[in-house]
């Protein structure tokens, strides 16, 4: 059974120099508990992704597919509904916790409000939540530091206050978007030992964004690769960064010789990224991709396979 069902979702954007087609009829699923990456490159569409599922796309998108979570479909949720589903069963933890923080309010507050909202819990219970949000977290004299404001922690401190407001509720699904790309590298680590830990102990379910293979090889079960907003590969991460399949993910990972040093950046390939402007009618990845012959130019190829999926017309033993 899936926990969130994302089926066929495009999502474009009307702007003055035309139509931008940002995902195209992008279809996953992800399991209760399951730890799940997204990949690809800047611009590849991981964050509208999120965004979609959240309700909080920008004005100009248009957007089609269906968003199945619990058995409704996101997408037709009225603002009230959809209000309910944020923070109580779906929670996001953006890149910079100081837009996530309202830099005039006490991070007390900022917890409480949204226990007193979702929860409906009076001002004294909802208090004791926060400094209990505030213990996982692992921010040390919790009692005391609730009253402080925003400013008044550290970098690695912040993010710890808005993983803390994305946990208050025990949502089932996290979407996690570049949580520690701000962050110095120890306290990256930091982080996601935190969320790791958070994680199987609540066994919540979570989407991470991020550009850090060495991130995605030590947290997540599945890993989705992205590119020109298409869906590339799919697989288990270990099968992954074992043997990719998709000339694309090669190409990630050409770098990476193995699951253990999997450390640093997305390595850039020659050639610049699609033209979002044109519908796409054939493989995105074609005017990059050194095994592509002339059908890749002509068609767009579906996901398909089991346990590893992926987009390529062209047979794994043919690659180079
Ligand atoms: N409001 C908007 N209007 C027009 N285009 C948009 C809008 N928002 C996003 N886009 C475009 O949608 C595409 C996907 O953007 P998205 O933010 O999902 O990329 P991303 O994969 O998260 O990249 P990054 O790794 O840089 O965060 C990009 O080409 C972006 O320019
Ligand atoms: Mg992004």
């Amino acid at each position: 059974m899936s926990l969130l069902s994302v089926q066929d979702l495009a999502i474009r954007f009307s702007t003055g120099d035309g139509t931008v087609h940002a995902v195209n009829n992008v279809s996953f699923d992800i399991a209760p508990g399951e730890k799940v990456a997204l990949v690809g490159e800047s611009g590849s569409g991981k964050s509208q992704i999120a965004l979609s599922i959240m309700g909080l796309l920008a004005k100009n998108a248009q957007v089609s597919g269906r968003i199945l979570h619990e058995g409704r479909d996101l997408l037709t949720l009225s603002q009230d509904a959809l209000n309910k589903v944020r923070a109580k069963k779906i929670a996001m933890i953006f890149q910079d916790p100081m837009s996530a923080l309202n830099p005039y309010m006490r991070v007390g507050r900022q917890l409480t409000e949204i226990v007193e909202l979702h929860e409906g819990l009076g001002r004294a219970d909802a208090r004791k939540r926060a400094i209990e949000a505030m213990e996982a977290v692992q921010i040390p004299d919790a009692k005391n530091r609730i009253d402080a404001y925003p400013h008044e922690f550290s970098g690695g401190m912040r993010q710890r206050i808005v993983i803390a407001m994305a946990l208050i509720c025990k949502p089932g699904l996290i979407l996690a978007d570049e949580p520690t790309t701000a962050l110095d590298v120890t306290v990256q680590a930091q982080i996601m030992r935190l969320l790791d830990e958070i994680q199987s102990e609540l066994n919540t379910a979570v989407l991470l964004i991020t550009h850090d293979l060495g991130v995605v090889a030590g947290f997540c079960d599945r890993s989705m690769v992205l590119y020109g907003g298409r869906m590339m590969e799919t697989a288990p991460t270990k099968d992954l960064f074992a043997a990719p399949s998709h000339p694309y993910t090669r190409g990630l990972l050409r770098a990476v010789p193995n699951i253990n040093d999997a450390a640093g950046e997305l390595r850039a390939i020659p050639g610049s990224p699609p033209n979002q402007l044109r519908p796409l009618t054939h493989c995105p990845f074609a005017a990059r991709c050194v095994d592509a012959v002339e059908q890749c130019r002509s068609t767009l190829p579906e996901l398909t396979g089991e346990a590893t999926k992926r987009a390529c017309l062209r047979p794994v033993e043919a690659l180079s």
